[in-house]
């Protein structure tokens, strides 16, 4: 039973966090393999006669972080400047994603991709593929050696969208209907329906998108919504009688538990009790917001509606992989958002959004981004002392929170000594 000890960092069954100076970490194989969490605590209290402890003075082990959004053929967009949206879309996005029709630089891109996530600490992904069956093949297949968490889909878009990327309507359906028959449930993956956005399904392609979630209760539903004001115009033309944007996803039974919307920033509170009433999340991307201009997410309005939601990086809208920008960047939108009122959120809240906040939001409560008992082993080690200047301003912290504020705001892929996927050590 390998056991870990070290500082430790996980929440409660009522959300809190717990942080544990001398704490002992016991995992156990469960009975297909996987590792999970046996128990935690104290170092005093857990006792570890008779386990094999692997004992990290100065380090911190934390949940592996849980991205709630990101696309995987995006990784050579990050860092393509646009007006917006819209132009970001037709100018970069669709050019690269058109590459991943071959399996090749799908496998190549698939391979790196996994690897920058375990670098940075990422430890499950909800992703986006390209609208090619190979790319899926491509994610899964390589997820699936490494022994990850990861949930995935093709996209869907059959309209306005360019030749190489566009797909056919009842062809994109048959393909989806088969790639949740090959992934799905298979070790620890799961499938997507993934209309990309509204603008490029026709009705009949979102209708059958719709029927897929039916058929398949458990199965992911993901897109996009909300996110800029030229594409909610644009889906106000194409959809006059809706009453708005999240309406149309919910007039095709787009709208469930396990479907996760990406942005969400331009709602009303009919949206957000939408949202709530019918099980959908939100995966909040404040890199990608601000670095697209797009706008700002409303936490305080998401936390008075009562709907789920976490943190992303959606890359490559987003600007970067690191779970700590991504953090530090929710920080500044929170802030804008809560106006005057001058606070914005907690380092407790914004790694809980990031961790078992956002495995919430999937539907994996329990079993992934936290550390209680029954959990998979993934888990990160973090370095407090990485960079001279973390090592200066985290011993100098007086409290627990401002000591994870250092971390936020100066951290990044250094501070993550150690990636453990299910008790293995990926990175
Ligand atoms: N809306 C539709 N497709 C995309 C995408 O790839 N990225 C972002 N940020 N928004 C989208
Ligand atoms: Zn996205």
């Amino acid at each position: 039973m390998p056991a870990y000890r070290a500082a430790l960092l996980y929440f409660s069954s009522d959300d809190r966090l717990v942080y544990e100076s001398d704490g002992l970490l016991v995992t156990e194989a469960d009975h297909r393999g996987v590792q999970r969490v046996k128990s935690i605590g104290p170092w005093s209290a857990v006792g570890s006669a008779h386990l094999e402890v692997e004992h990290s003075p100065g380090r911190i082990i934390a949940p592996g972080f849980v991205d709630l959004h990101i696309h995987y053929p995006q990784v050579d967009v990050i860092a393509s400047p646009a007006e917006g949206l819209l132009p970001w879309l037709e100018k970069y996005t669709f050019v690269e994603e058109s590459r991943f029709g071959d399996p090749t630089h799908a496998q190549e891109a698939a391979d790196f991709f996994l690897d920058e996530l375990q670098r940075q600490g990422v430890t499950t992904a909800l992703a986006f593929c390209s609208s090619h069956s190979v790319s899926v093949d491509a994610l899964m297949g390589q997820a699936q050696s490494r022994g990850l968490r990861l949930v995935a889909g093709k996209c869907l878009m059959d309209r306005h969208a360019p030749e190489g990327v566009r797909d056919e309507t009842e062809r994109g359906l048959l393909e989806t209907e088969a790639l949740i028959g090959r992934w799905h449930g298979r070790d620890r993956l799961g499938y997507a329906i993934t209309p990309r956005f509204v603008p490029t399904s026709s009705d009949a392609q979102l209708a059958g998108a719709g029927e897929l979630a039916r058929l398949h209760p458990d199965v992911w539903v993901q897109s996009h919504a909300a996110e800029n004001l030229d594409e909610i115009a644009w889906v106000r033309q194409l959809h006059p009688q809706s009453r708005s944007y999240l309406a149309v996803y919910e007039r095709f039974g787009l709208l469930r538990p396990r479907s996760v919307y990406a942005h969400c920033i331009h709602f009303d509170d009919l949206d957000r009790a939408l949202m709530r009433d019918l099980g959908a999340a939100a995966a909040v991307c404040p890199s990608s917001n601000l670095f697209l201009g797009s706008g700002f997410f409303d936490h305080a309005a998401a936390d008075r509606a009562g709907f789920a939601y976490g943190l992303a990086s959606d890359v490559g809208g987003g600007t970067s992989f690191s779970p700590f920008h991504t953090m530090l960047a929710a920080y500044y939108v929170a802030r804008d958002a809560r106006g005057k009122a001058g606070l914005s959120l907690t380092p407790g809240q914004l790694w809980f959004q990031h961790t078992a906040g956002a495995a919430r939001a999937m539907g994996l409560e329990g079993v992934v981004g936290n550390l209680l008992p029954g959990c998979e082993a993934d888990f990160v080690v973090l370095n407090p002392r990485a960079t001279p200047l973390l090592e200066r301003r985290t011993q100098g912290a007086d409290s627990v929170d401002e000591w994870l504020f250092a971390m936020i705001v100066l951290g990044d892929d250094r501070l993550v000594e150690r990636t453990v996927i299910a008790g293995r050590t990926a990175a």
